[in-house]
């Protein structure tokens, strides 16, 4: 069954919105913009899971909010909004967890991190993230899905709840007049140069929200002193830049760096390396500084802009989650026929 082409993906409102997050996601919710009907979320029932201070998260979801805008998502042509303002997200995750087995979640590498060594006070929330994670994307049965290389095994996990959806129920999607199957398999669209952005103080773990350093990362409402200060103090190892990409293969600092430069650049490895190969690292930081202080700095300033006005901020997130919610609330009706719920 062809399905009309739909992009959905989704950010926490947890704290400092960083490079990782702009490079692997937002930017590319940017491009996908001109080729797709979009919807960009503020996932604040995801934040939950872990608790999240009720004075801050307001704060944090405008910050999301106005990155989305920053970065150049257009909340006119597009649909921006906060993911509690549509219940429906919660009442498909239900449905979900009764498709989603317990076997599958055991699997789920996030939670094992995320949950550590003190697994039995985890909330349930944060295992049954996964199946909030896909009743999100389904609920508009949105095909593609830009994310960064972490959520890569949820977008899996939601392919195998769909799939089990619409085979455990398939005489009624089909007596419903669904043909074949309700929910299509999302595609995952992890691409470019940057899909996992690594700490700048260790080149072998994520650029993370939760790192304790700042230092680890760049914060996307950083001043140019600070991207200045982090990358000047950012690891590196003593040789200078390889000229072939092969090169960063065993240098996990170097190839961080190369890759947010391309990134940013809109270029490849390749094209960084066929520019500053055989530079010393101070050469090469000096123009990674004045690159990213460039991109950066009218995001940082943008933000700044809009959040001085949260009462315009909350009206977008209103005006998008009232569209939104036309979507849900249609597929919802589907699935309550689907799965033999009375309804008026
Ligand atoms: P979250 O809020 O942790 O991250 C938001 C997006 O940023 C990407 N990202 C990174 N990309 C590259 N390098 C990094 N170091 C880095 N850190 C984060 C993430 O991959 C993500 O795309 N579960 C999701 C939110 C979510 C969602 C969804 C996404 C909820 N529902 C439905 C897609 C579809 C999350 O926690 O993202």
């Amino acid at each position: 069954m062809a399905f009309q082409e739909r992009v959905f993906s989704g950010v926490q409102p947890t704290g400092n919105l960083h490079l990782g997050n702009y490079l692997g996601a937002i930017k590319r919710f940017v491009e996908l913009q001109d080729r797709y009907d979009c919807l960009y979320c503020v996932v604040d029932l995801h934040a939950i899971t872990v608790w999240q201070d009720p004075a801050e998260l307001p704060r944090a979801t405008r910050e999301v909010t106005a990155a989305f805008i920053a970065c150049g998502i257009d909340p006119t042509k597009h649909i921006i909004f906060n993911q509690s303002q549509v219940a429906e997200h919660a009442e498909l995750a239900w449905v979900f967890n009764c498709v989603a087995r317990l076997g599958w979640l055991n699997r789920m590498t996030q939670f094992k991190e995320k949950a550590g060594k003190d697994r039995e006070n985890a909330s349930v929330g944060l295992y049954a993230y996964p199946t909030l994670m896909a009743a999100d994307i389904l609920i508009y049965r949105a095909t593609h899905v830009p994310v960064g290389e972490d959520q890569k095994q949820h977008l899996e996990l939601s392919r195998d709840i769909a799939q089990k959806f619409n085979n455990d129920f398939r005489h009624a999607i089909r007596e419903h007049g669904y043909g074949d199957g309700f929910f299509p398999l999302p595609e995952p669209l992890i691409t470019g140069e940057a899909t996992r952005v690594m700490s700048l103080r260790d080149g072998t773990r994520k650029m993370s929200k939760s790192e304790p350093s700042d230092y680890s990362r760049i914060n996307l409402t950083d001043d140019a002193d600070a991207i200045a200060q982090k990358i000047r103090k950012a690891k590196t190892d003593p040789e200078p830049l390889p000229s072939e990409e092969a090169g960063l293969k065993l240098r996990p600092e170097a190839d961080n760096l190369v890759g947010i430069y391309a990134a940013l650049a809109d270029t490849t490895r390749a094209g960084v390396l066929g520019q500053f190969g055989n530079a010393q690292f101070s050469t090469f930081k000096s123009a990674l500084v004045d690159l990213s202080v460039a991109k950066l700095g009218p995001i940082g300033a943008e933000m700044k802009r809009l959040l001085r006005d949260p009462v315009g901020i909350d009206s977008i997130l209103a005006e998008g989650s009232a569209r939104a919610q036309k979507l849900a609330g249609e597929t919802m009706k589907a699935v309550k026929d689907i799965v033999g719920f009375v309804r008026s």
